[in-house]
């Protein structure tokens, strides 16, 4: 029987022949359309239009059309058109949005929890539940959160280096993932948090483009797992407020709790919120650990960084860890603060989706401006900008001090958070989140890294690719061995 991988290749290679046969009919459509609308992409498969060579390699294809048909293009897809927009310019105004035409479709990582079916109450919950996350991560109760966020960090690391016990590897994504998952949702929603879902949350995780495309069978281990990890959260919600002790979050699921809303709907919900919470926080940070772990000597000038932060500017970890997050900024860990940026924008969440409310005319830059239709989408394609040498010297290239002194007049990161009205709600969080992990790693675990086939992980630099609908890529598989650090000074884990 033929695999599902062999069919979409197939069915990608015949599209993808098709657009190439019909490339002189460039931008000739059936509609009629404004004179500044921008090019549309032929496609002659009814209803999935571009759909297939856009899954069988993203990258290529978005590239391909951009040299053919410029820096804004449309598309069909699923039925529904998306004009794709590849200039900062026009990114930058699409997530400012200054006429206030473009709605965020919010689908992506929400339908990882399921049919949410929602409907015309679907914005305003998004918009509640927005505020109560707001709140949750804002930096000023990050402090509330972090003292059981760092225990379980530790927790996890005792557990990891007695499993490891310096002679079996585990994956650094899972080292990773788990420590994170488990000691977030703790520190938010109690010890009667079910954190033994993360394989459940992994597995979906992985599979999140099968799970959410509608031209794909779903994987059934993966919508088992989706199944079993709602049943546990509807649980845990049910059981919200009988006496038990208030955590950091516990806002968000009461406010899930209480809508009046069919309980699948409110364990979907959840579940959607838990990607956006985990999902890149995780993937950013497994990118992070190991540009670090793949360079011994970069390692060594962080945790000497870490060192003098703790022993001579905080006094000691545990002063560190109560200190508020904005000084985990670039005046103690200038170096550290530099690699992360340096990781977010080589691992950035690539796409924005709006849709247009109104017909309106979108500014791509001071000559130029598109025409999009109501109801159409508009895809901002960042990733080209963050790893294009206009805008960065040796753009692919990790350099951990790029962010180092850094100018105004040098050119910027793309916003790894967004902007404007949809700029992410749980960035300040996320930040801390990440560089409190980093530094409690440099400061109290030595770790061994290998590549999966047993030899050295020294220079095995993960290669930033496009990542689309999980919002960013795992890195190569690395593996790693977990000791406490071997530092007669360093406190113990
Ligand atoms: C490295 C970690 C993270 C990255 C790179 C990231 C990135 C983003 C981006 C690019 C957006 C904007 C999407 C758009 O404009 O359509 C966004 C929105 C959002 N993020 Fe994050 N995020 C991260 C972590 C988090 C965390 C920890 C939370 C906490 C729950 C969170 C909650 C949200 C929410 C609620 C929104 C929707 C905001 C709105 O539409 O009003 N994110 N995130």
């Amino acid at each position: 029987m033929m695999s599902i991988t062999t069919i979409v290749a197939a069915l990608s290679s015949a599209a993808i022949i098709l657009i190439t046969l019909t490339h002189n009919l460039k931008g000739r459509s059936s509609e009629t359309l404004p004179p500044n609308s921008p090019p549309t992409v032929p496609s002659f498969i009814p209803w999935a239009g571009s759909l297939l060579s856009f899954l069988w390699d993203a990258q290529t294809f978005l590239h391909g059309c951009r040299s053919t048909y410029g820096s804004v293009f449309r598309l069909k897809m699923v039925g529904r058109h998306y004009t794709v927009i590849t200039d900062a310019d026009g990114i930058m105004n699409v997530m400012r949005d200054p006429q206030k035409v473009l709605a965020s479709p919010n689908v992506t990582l929400m339908e990882a929890g399921g049919d949410l079916e929602l409907g015309s109450i679907g914005q305003a919950i998004h918009d509640k539940l927005a505020v109560s996350v707001m709140r949750i991560f804002s930096p000023r109760t990050i402090p509330i959160i972090s003292p059981v966020l760092i225990e379980q960090f530790r927790t996890n690391f005792r557990n990891f280096a007695s499993l490891s016990d310096g002679h079996s590897r585990v994956m650094l994504t899972h080292f990773v993932g788990q420590t994170m998952y488990s000691s977030v949702c703790m520190a938010l929603w109690g010890p009667r948090f079910p954190t033994e879902t993360f394989s459940e949350f992994y597995l979906i995780d992985s599979n999140l483009l099968r799970l959410l495309s509608p031209m794909l069978l779903p994987p059934r281990k993966s919508v088992h797992a989706r199944e079993t990890i709602k049943t546990l959260l509807g649980e845990y919600m049910a059981g919200l407020g009988q006496d038990e002790e208030e955590y950091g979050g516990m806002e968000v699921p009461i406010a899930i709790h209480d809508l009046e809303i069919p309980a699948p709907v409110k364990e979907g919900l959840f579940l959607g919120l838990m990607f956006g919470l985990h999902s890149n926080t995780f993937r950013t940070t497994t990118w992070l650990m190991q540009y670090l772990l793949c360079d011994k000597q970069l390692w060594a000038r962080l945790r000497e960084e870490v060192d003098t932060a703790i022993n001579k500017h905080f006094g000691s970890l545990q002063k560190l860890i109560s200190a508020p997050p904005h000084l985990f900024g670039e005046t103690f860990f200038p170096l550290l603060d530099s690699a992360l940026k340096e990781t977010m924008r080589l691992s950035i969440v690539a796409v924005i989706l709006r849709r247009a409310t109104v017909d309106c005319d979108i500014l791509i830059n001071e000559h130029k401006s598109v025409h999009i239709k109501e109801g159409e989408y508009v895809y901002t394609h960042r990733d080209r900008i963050n790893m294009s040498d206009e805008y960065f010297e040796n753009a692919k290239t990790f350099r951990a001090d790029r962010f180092m002194n850094y100018t105004e007049e040098q050119p910027q990161p793309m916003s790894t958070f967004g902007g404007g009205a949809h700029i992410c709600k749980g960035r300040e969080f996320a930040i801390y989140e990440m560089k409190i992990f980093a530094i409690l790693c440099l400061r109290l675990l030595d770790f061994e890294a290998e590549r999966p086939d047993g030899s050295s992980a020294e220079g095995y630099i993960p290669e930033a690719v496009y990542a689309y609908p999980t919002p960013v890529y795992f890195p190569k598989d690395l593996y790693i061995y977990v000791r406490p650090r071997q530092d007669p000074d360093i406190e113990s884990i």
